[in-house]
């Protein structure tokens, strides 16, 4: 999303944008619903004890991180649709699965959202480098197994808690 969003507003405008664009607009609903499942499921599944390899600052951090990359994401989605919906701009995938717009036409609201989407995508890149930088970090520095608790079957033998 950030590498599409970010090459189709690229000026002048090339005709090839134009599929970028139709991608971006229609895998954005798909990424807001799968955050917001991901979210839900979360609430009931906490994840396990961090390693103490992670002290208690770090701890902080990650999770602080963690929390602003859901609220950015969450955020992301919510404007990129109101943007185009209340813009009157079409959501061709969503149309052609028979979702309709849900919001009336409305330029101010559209404009309002447009400058949160492209502010929130700064901050999303942000916290991306900071995030990505921390798991380069405990994979290539550490050699803890923090990495490897987002794929289980990566772990190597001894690089659980
Ligand atoms: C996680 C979800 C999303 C991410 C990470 C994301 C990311 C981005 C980024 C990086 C840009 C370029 C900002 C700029 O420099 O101007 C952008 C622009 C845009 N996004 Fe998204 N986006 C997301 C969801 C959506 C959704 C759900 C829609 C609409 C259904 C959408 C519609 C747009 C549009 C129309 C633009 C062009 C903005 C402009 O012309 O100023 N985005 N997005
Ligand atoms: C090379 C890319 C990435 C790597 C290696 C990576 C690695 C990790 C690791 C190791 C964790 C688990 C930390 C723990 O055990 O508590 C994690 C959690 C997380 N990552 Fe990433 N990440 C990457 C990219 C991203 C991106 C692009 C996003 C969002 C835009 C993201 C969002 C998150 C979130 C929200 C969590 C918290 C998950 C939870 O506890 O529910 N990550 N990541």
């Amino acid at each position: 999303m950030i590498p599409v969003g970010l090459t189709m507003v690229q000026e002048p405008p090339q005709p090839w944008q134009d599929r970028l664009y139709i991608l971006h607009k229609g895998l954005g609903p798909l990424v807001l619903l799968v955050v917001l499942t991901r979210l839900g499921w979360r609430a009931f599944h906490p994840a396990p004890p961090l390693p103490l390899s992670v002290s208690r600052p770090q701890q902080f951090a990650a999770g602080t991180v963690h929390a602003a990359l859901y609220t950015a994401l969450v955020v992301m989605g919510v404007s990129g649709y109101v943007f185009v919906d209340a813009g009157d701009f079409p959501t061709e995938a969503l149309r052609a699965l028979g979702v309709p717009p849900f919001i009336a036409k409305n330029e101010p609201l559209s404009k309002a959202a447009q400058s949160v989407h492209v502010t929130c995508a700064f901050v999303l890149i942000a916290l991306v480098v900071m995030h990505v930088g921390a798991a380069a970090f405990h994979g290539l520095v550490k050699r803890d197994g923090v990495v490897s608790r987002m794929w289980p079957p990566l772990a190597r033998g001894g690089s659980r808690p």
